[in-house]
């Protein structure tokens, strides 16, 4: 096991935030969390476990030793009638898993493409994009206690996940480490075509050809392209994908909200309630474009913030707490943060 010490976490947040690890180490299979636990001193200190760093916002330095997860491998585990079953190291890219299943032909990720981080932090926070959520495609995965060093494996009532949400961000935060998730992508494939936009593009197809149907990589690419368009490349510009959680409210509340502001992008949802769209809210109040230091509004999409330049986490939460208390001020509603604030 290689300890590190007084290590920069720039490159290693998708917001580009400075923050120092004060120890660092590196996990490539269950037997190096195994090693950390039965470490002397890192064994009982606190832990941090960091994926790909695309949903965290570091406001300071870490005094908890930071594992790094880098479990690496991607295999098809069971080839079912009904299923194929994936199986990806917590280590790998999403996006490179993506699009690794639709070449080998397991399509059924393809809604969830180019969704920054890794395999290991999909189910923390329950990934969803154009009408597919992580829990909709998954199987079960693998944790390794970080106070025993025990492996088990974890089903979806286990992982309990919800909007955004899962066990991992609840009574098992810093308790476990996620060393690999398997994948139920269904058979026969059936296209999630739903969303607005993916409904234009199909549209789009549609013209020249009323019977034509997208394939899954082509699906892929519709999704590529309306994420380019409106959501900043991490590699280009520092952000953490959508700052704040789509909050849903009571039809009373929602009627409420109406009544003042008819143009209200809302969606109805299965158990009765309704979920607002917070770029919208957030966009309604003005904040599009606009800069607190060096934190910014993302001109395409105000439910993102990015970093223009040199930001630090303070100032991100500044800009935030300030678009919270304006949302609240015009809409009666308090939005709760999606990242995971360090
Ligand atoms: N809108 C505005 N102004 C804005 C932003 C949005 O008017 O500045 C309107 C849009 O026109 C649209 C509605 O608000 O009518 C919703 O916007 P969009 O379709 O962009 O989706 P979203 O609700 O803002 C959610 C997820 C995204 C996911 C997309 C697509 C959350 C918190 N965010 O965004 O996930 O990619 O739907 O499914 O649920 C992420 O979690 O990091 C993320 C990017």
């Amino acid at each position: 096991m290689h300890i590190e010490s007084s290590v920069g976490l720039r490159p290693y947040n998708t917001f580009g935030l400075p923050a120092v690890a004060h120890t660092l180490v590196r996990i490539a299979s269950d037997a190096d969390v195994r090693s950390v636990v039965d470490h002397p001193t890192l064994g009982t200190a606190p832990k941090f476990v960091l994926g790909g760093g695309s949903n965290i916002i570091l406001t300071r330095d870490m005094p908890q030793v930071v594992l790094k997860i880098e479990v690496m491998g991607l295999r098809l585990v069971e080839a079912r009638a009904d299923a194929w079953i994936v199986e990806a190291g917590a280590g790998e890219s999403w996006h490179a898993l993506v699009m690794w299943t639709l070449a080998q032909g397991y399509p059924g990720l393809e809604n969830l493409a180019l969704i920054p981080g890794t395999v290991g932090a999909s189910p923390v926070q329950n990934i969803g994009a154009y009408g597919v959520e992580l829990q909709d495609r998954f199987e079960s995965l693998d944790v390794v206690d970080l106070r025993t060093g025990l492996m088990s494996t974890l089903n979806t009532q286990r992982c309990a996940f919800g909007y955004r949400d899962s066990v991992f961000k609840q009574s098992l935060a810093e308790r476990v480490v996620i060393t690999r998730v398997r994948f139920r992508l269904p058979r026969p494939w059936q296209p999630v075509l739903g969303y607005l936009e993916l409904e234009r593009k199909l549209a789009e197809l549609q013209a020249s050809d009323a019977h034509a149907q997208p394939s899954a990589q082509q699906i892929a690419h519709w999704v590529i392209a309306i994420r380019r368009a409106k959501l900043p490349d991490p590699a280009c510009i520092g952000n953490a994908g959508s700052f704040f959680k789509n909050p849903v409210v009571t039809p009373e509340q929602c009627r409420d909200i109406i009544g003042r502001d008819p143009e209200i992008v809302h969606y109805p949802m299965p158990d009765g309630s309704v979920k607002l769209a917070a770029g919208w809210m957030i966009d309604a109040c003005g904040w599009k474009g606009k800069t607190v230091g060096q934190a910014g509004v993302y001109e395409k999409q105000a439910l993102v913030l990015v970093n223009r330049g040199e930001a630090i986490g303070s100032e991100v939460m500044t800009l935030a707490g300030a678009i919270q208390e304006s949302v609240y001020g015009r809409f009666g509603i308090r939005l709760e943060t999606e990242p995971v604030i360090v």
